[in-house]
């Protein structure tokens, strides 16, 4: 028999409009239906903002984890063809990316998802090619007069030395997803070679070409802007901090940490990375017919020749969503909803003032290895903010999370000033322990050049 709950819901689905559907909705009381892609703390940062939002969706989660799961269904598929089955079955309203792999896996998860009628918040794969490729990156900067790195593509090893040219420090970066680890900052020789080995070599990341970049200076941060079709929406800026120890110290990792604020770069900066950089890439896209639905992320270093961008990302940062989500305020839900079916209604969401500091704790050694199977204490003496989970999986015999990857949790604190919001954040993460867990001391300290 069909279920006559599941039938209204997808009788809400050949409406026309935006409009007629949220009224149908709202007159049935009828909660959106949103499924959310991802396992880590990013996606439990959105997922945890969606479930506050105040169109109370019902919120699904994919792969998702013990932590996502006590606030999102977990959806019993392996795979993304049985997701996007599932979600049909289901009268799935909304599928928002969180990670940024199943926007490229097979024919990619925003195709897949319009194929199958289901309203996406996420990219099309061929946008996503903005971040699955840096040469098709840098192409697409270059063509539209963004500002950037000067670099070369290299298709062997002999050609990127001959590219480097003895030059250094020199920036080289594989051309595809490698789960941010394809990027070497190389002050030296004996780096740049030790990374050559790596990529042509080993083939590490699998086989590829290699970016020569132009090695540039000045400190980073994260602009992530909302863009539906013929408008866009620049959102709370974030920096996060990459290296593993204090004082920027140790290899690269995933983000150690982060801080968020309205207040973070000045209006004039923020005025000028929109101008030369925000909108020329909104409107490039649209010259170059490339489709975007999503969120977008500009990863800028402000050089003292002006901002550039370094990468972009089609989806949000992570940790630096741990830090910007808690400071949102509206429905995000109807937001990525409406933006997901080309309407970006800005009136929806805007971000509180104040800071956000979030502080991740990684499990021993991350980010080479990682730790599996430690006791977390402290989750439960939390006085202030929010845990976000990444690498946990709860123990139902101990009645306890344990660690389960290598960056392992994030605490999220927010307080009108910087001072406040980062002396809280450090103080709250201190109370979490396990073995062998590692943590920068300096998050929000370290800050900008301001
Ligand atoms: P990406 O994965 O492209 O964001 O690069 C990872 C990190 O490498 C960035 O966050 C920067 O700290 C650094 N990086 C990337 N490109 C450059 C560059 N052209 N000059 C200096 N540092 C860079
Ligand atoms: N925070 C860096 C990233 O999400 O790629």
């Amino acid at each position: 028999m069909v279920d006559p709950i599941l039938k209204r819901q997808k009788f809400i689905h050949t409406l026309k409009t935006v409009e007629a559907c949220e009224k149908f909705r709202s007159e049935y009381h009828f909660p959106m239906k949103i499924v959310v892609v991802g396992k880590g703390g990013r996606e439990h940062a959105l997922v945890k903002a969606l479930a506050d939002s105040p169109s109370a969706p019902e919120l699904f989660c994919f792969p998702g984890s013990d932590a996502i799961n006590r606030i999102a269904s977990p959806i019993p598929v392996q795979n993304m063809d049985d997701l996007i089955n599932w979600m049909k079955a289901n009268a799935i309203d909304l599928c928002i990316a969180g990670e940024e792999s199943y926007l490229v896996k097979g024919d990619g998860l925003a195709n897949c998802c319009q194929q199958a009628g289901i309203p996406c918040w996420g990219p099309v794969k061929e946008s996503a090619q903005l971040e699955a490729s840096k040469e098709f990156a840098k192409n697409f900067l270059t063509r539209h007069h963004i500002p950037t790195g000067k670099a070369q593509t290299a298709q062997n090893l002999e050609e990127a030395r001959a590219l480097i040219g003895g030059i250094y420090p020199t920036v080289l970066k594989f051309d595809g997803l490698a789960a941010g680890k394809g990027v070497a900052v190389c002050p030296d020789e004996a780096t740049a070679e030790a990374f050559l080995k790596e990529v042509f070599i080993d083939q590490r990341f699998g086989a590829g070409r290699l970016l020569v970049e132009e090695f540039l200076t000045g400190p980073e941060v994260s602009i992530f802007a909302a863009i539906s079709d013929n408008n866009y929406l620049i959102l709370c800026p974030s920096r996060d901090y990459k290296r593993l120890q204090d004082g920027d110290q140790g290899p690269n990792t995933g983000g150690m940490g982060a801080v968020a604020s309205r207040a973070l770069i000045p209006q004039e900066t923020l005025t000028r990375i929109e101008q030369e950089i925000v909108r020329p890439t909104f409107l490039g896209l649209k010259e170059d017919g490339l489709s975007y639905r999503g969120f977008l992320y500009f990863g800028l270093m402000l050089t003292p020749d002006g901002p550039k961008v370094i990468e972009y990302n089609c989806r949000f940062g992570d940790p630096e969503c741990q830090a910007v989500m808690p400071l949102l305020r509206g429905d995000l839900a109807t937001f990525c909803h409406r933006g997901a079916q080309g309407e970006l209604d800005s009136s929806l969401i805007t971000f509180a003032e104040g800071w956000s500091v979030c502080c991740v704790l990684a499990s021993a050694g991350y980010p080479a290895s990682s730790h599996s199977g430690d006791v977390i204490h402290g989750l439960d003496t939390l006085q202030q903010g929010y845990v976000y989970h990444a690498g946990t999986k709860w123990d139902p015999e101990r009645q306890c999370y344990l660690t389960n990857g290598g960056r392992v949790l994030a605490v999220s604190v927010q307080a009108p000033t910087l001072d406040e919001a980062r002396r809280l954040a450090h103080q709250e993460a201190a109370h979490i322990t396990f073995d062998g867990a590692q943590r920068r001391t300096d998050i929000a300290f370290a800050t900008f050049e301001r």
